[in-house]
């Protein structure tokens, strides 16, 4: 069986593109057959992030039909990619006739997997929403700022009313400690069921690391460091607490 993760968060830059990168490592690493879909089209970064210099990316299938299975990249470390495409008008504006083709294409190419993890491109776009709802697990990742709340919020607001969401795990990235980020968790989580019914689950947290930084410089997983022992603990955490996180789907990747 395959379980599908969407990584997603209201806010840019508050770190969907480590955690999906450092999870999907972590679970390929762990023994897992897993594939991360970098849906943050346009804009994608996760490539980068595992040191990939490549052409071959979804802008293939999108305006060349190429078969999605033929795109995917086998990374040194046993996890399978498939990149976003950069710098390209079109892939940021796709209509959403070439979202569902996507989505609807990647079905068949997921089935081989046991996880496949989703890096979603910031907001509460149609296009981000779609990719949430797609996906059987949803990841909503916060930081201790009030932009990222707002935003964060925003978009657990249309994935539950237009999208009928309503299981979020939410991972709280750059604090100091654990406490810190289950405090900041049940604030988020307060301001929320003020207006929301919605189930909200802690699954976990990365701290705000220089072993983080270094490693998205040197575009390698963090695990690749021996150093981070925190770190691939607070991953290991992060995949113990997703497989208990109630699905939102039942039957793995949906078009809409
Ligand atoms: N745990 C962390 N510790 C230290 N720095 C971090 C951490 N997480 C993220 N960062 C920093 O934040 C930057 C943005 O992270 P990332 O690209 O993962 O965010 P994003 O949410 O995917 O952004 P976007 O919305 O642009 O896709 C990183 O390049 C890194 O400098
Ligand atoms: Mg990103």
């Amino acid at each position: 069986m395959t379980t599908t993760i969407a990584v997603s968060g209201g806010k840019g830059g508050v770190g969907k593109t480590t955690i999906a990168v450092n999870l999907a490592s972590w679970l390929a690493r762990n023994g897992r057959q897993t594939l991360l879909v970098d849906a943050d089209f346009g804009m994608a970064n996760s490539h980068i992030l595992c040191g990939l210099k490549t052409e071959e990316t979804v802008e293939k299938f999108l305006k060349q039909s190429e078969p999605l299975e033929g795109l995917i990249h086998k990374l040194p470390w046993g996890l399978d990619l498939l990149a976003g495409g950069t710098s390209s008008v079109e892939l940021l504006n796709l209509k959403p006739e070439q979202r569902g083709n996507f989505i609807r294409s990647l079905k068949p190419v997921t089935k081989s997997y046991d996880y496949v993890v989703v890096d979603v491109a910031a907001g509460a776009s149609d296009s981000s929403l779609e990719f949430c709802a797609a996906c059987e697990k949803l990841l909503v990742v916060i930081m201790g700022e009030p932009t990222s709340f707002m935003d964060a919020y925003s978009l657990t607001k249309s994935a539950n009313l237009d999208f009928g969401l309503e299981h979020f795990g939410v991972v709280v990235n750059q604090t100091s400690s654990k406490k810190q980020a289950e405090a900041l968790f049940k604030k988020f989580q307060t301001i929320t069921q003020k207006f929301l019914t919605v189930d909200q689950r802690f699954i976990g947290y990365l701290p705000a690391s220089d072993l983080v930084r270094k490693s998205i410089v040197a575009r390698l997983p963090i695990m690749s460091s021996k150093k981070a022992t925190l770190e691939e603990s607070c991953f290991t955490s992060i995949a113990v607490e997703i497989d208990r996180l109630q699905s939102n789907k039942f039957d793995g990747l949906k078009v809409y």
